[in-house]
């Protein structure tokens, strides 16, 4: 299938990195127009656009953290004054910070609680307001599915991946009759800067669980995505899409 976008603007949150980075680039690869969000790692994307200047008039960059709300409002606010009408977004911003729970610094909870399940909120309240006001939309939310068997050391990790899911259905059903589509796409363990810190031994293990004996990459996730974001998928909503080789 090919999909065409020409016609549509994607925001892709934590798109200049990893598995949002390849999600860009497949909606610019189908034509559309890119806004490309991250947090602070100014390198990282400006080595993203760079690699992507032959589409430097359909590619934008914004800076903002999606869990602080105050932030993500403004960003929405500019869009609405200066950038025109999206029909799409991706939600791939994320973090992780392992402990065991009693060993877990309350503050390792808050920020991936705050950056990955209010962020989703966050994002996705102020890009539905928009996308009602248009009576289309596509929202991709980038989960994992960790949320749903958990996995040792990543409890709050788990809980807000789990709590994206419960969310983005829950909004699904909100929307259904608006034109608006809201899903989730749940990568597995996929080579990215995400897992590039895990020991080893670890990594090992992680391997041997997956049907597949090999870890994604980041464009089978962008696939994934581009596909539930098409056009074409106006009747798939509340669902999630493992790409996990099996997991
Ligand atoms: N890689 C995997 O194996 C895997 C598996 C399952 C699910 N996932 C999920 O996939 C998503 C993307 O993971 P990835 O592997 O692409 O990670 P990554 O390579 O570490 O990239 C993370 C991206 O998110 C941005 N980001 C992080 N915190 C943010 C914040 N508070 N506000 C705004 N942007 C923020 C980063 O911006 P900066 O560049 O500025 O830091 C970066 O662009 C995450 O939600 C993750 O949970 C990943």
């Amino acid at each position: 299938m090919n999909f065409d976008f020409k016609d549509q603007t994607a925001i892709i949150t934590g798109g200049t990195r990893g598995i949002g980075r390849a999600v860009s680039e497949a909606f610019l690869a189908a034509g559309a127009r890119v806004v490309a969000t991250y947090r602070g790692d100014d390198q990282a994307a400006e080595e993203f656009v760079s690699a992507n200047r032959v589409h430097a008039e359909r590619l934008s960059l914004e800076k903002f953290d999606v869990g602080n709300y105050a932030e993500v409002e403004a960003f929405f606010r500019d869009r609405q004054e200066n950038g025109g009408p999206f029909q799409v977004l991706v939600h791939s911003s994320g973090v992780r910070k392992d402990a065991v729970v009693g060993l877990m610094k309350e503050d390792d909870w808050n920020h991936v609680i705050q950056t990955n399940l209010t962020g989703t909120f966050n994002v996705c309240k102020l890009a539905v307001q928009s996308l009602m006001r248009e009576r289309y939309g596509r929202i991709v939310v980038v989960t994992s599915p960790i949320g749903r068997f958990g996995f040792a050391g990543q409890s709050n990790y788990a809980a807000s991946k789990a709590g994206q899911v419960a969310f983005a259905r829950s909004l699904s059903k909100e929307v259904a009759t608006r034109g608006i589509t809201v899903n989730c796409v749940s990568p597995g363990f996929i080579e990215t800067d995400f897992i590039a810190d895990l020991p080893e031994n670890q990594k090992k293990a992680y391997l041997g669980m997956v049907p597949m004996k090999r870890f994604g990459q980041a464009c089978e996730v962008a696939h994934a995505a581009l596909f539930l974001a098409s056009r074409e998928s106006a009747y798939i909503t509340g669902s999630v899409q493992e790409v996990t080789g099996g997991l």
